[in-house]
């Protein structure tokens, strides 16, 4: 069986230089735990706002490590150092503009500032990558407002089958519902 790996990146200067503690990249890992039923790993790192560092990075956790979803988190917004989503651009065969379009109409919901974020998510190999905000209650609304479509978007990238805790979040799977 694939082993399951997750990429987990907290994109911030100072969390990289310690001056925050790295609360973001905590927030993803224990929201997957909740979510996923299946065993995993999270692969970590923790950059700062630099692009080719994120795109470096990237291509190792899709390229050598073989994550199957990278979760980054930061650096979305319109200040001068938000470069993630170039990162991500650079580094991705196909763009899936969807989950950012998603992302921003859910997070509009709860705070008008939500269309300052250029997050975006994207495919490289057999990884899909996703770009979240770096807030903490912004990681969970955007996670939960997209992870319904990630298990379905790994298997069709030939990844590993992830199996979830439908009790804490509603996946879809068009091929596994063709009885109903
Ligand atoms: N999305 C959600 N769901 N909740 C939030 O609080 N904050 C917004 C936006 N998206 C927010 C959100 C704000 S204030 C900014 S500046 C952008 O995300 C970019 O955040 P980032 O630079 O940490 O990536």
């Amino acid at each position: 069986m694939q082993k399951i790996k997750i990429g987990v990146i907290n994109v911030s200067d100072r969390a990289s230089k310690g001056i925050y503690e790295d609360i973001p990249g905590k927030a993803v890992v224990s929201t997957m735990n909740e979510y996923l039923i299946s065993e995993w790993e999270p692969v970590y790192a923790v950059i700062p706002d630099e692009q080719d560092q994120i795109a470096a990075k990237l291509m190792e956790m899709a390229d050598d490590e073989k994550c199957c979803l990278i979760v980054t988190t930061g650096g979305t917004g319109p200040a001068v150092r938000d470069v993630t989503p170039e990162a991500t651009e650079q580094v991705c065969e196909k763009m899936m503009p969807g989950f950012g379009e998603l992302m921003r109409a859910e997070s509009l919901k709860f705070v008008p500032t939500a269309i300052l974020s250029r997050q975006t998510a994207g495919i490289r190999g057999n990884s899909l990558i996703v770009n979240l905000p770096g807030k903490p209650k912004a990681i969970r609304e955007c996670l939960d407002a997209v992870f319904p479509a990630i298990p379905y978007c790994i298997d069709l990238i030939d990844g590993p089958f992830l199996e979830v805790n439908e009790e804490v979040i509603k996946i879809f799977r068009p091929k596994a519902d063709k009885s109903k």
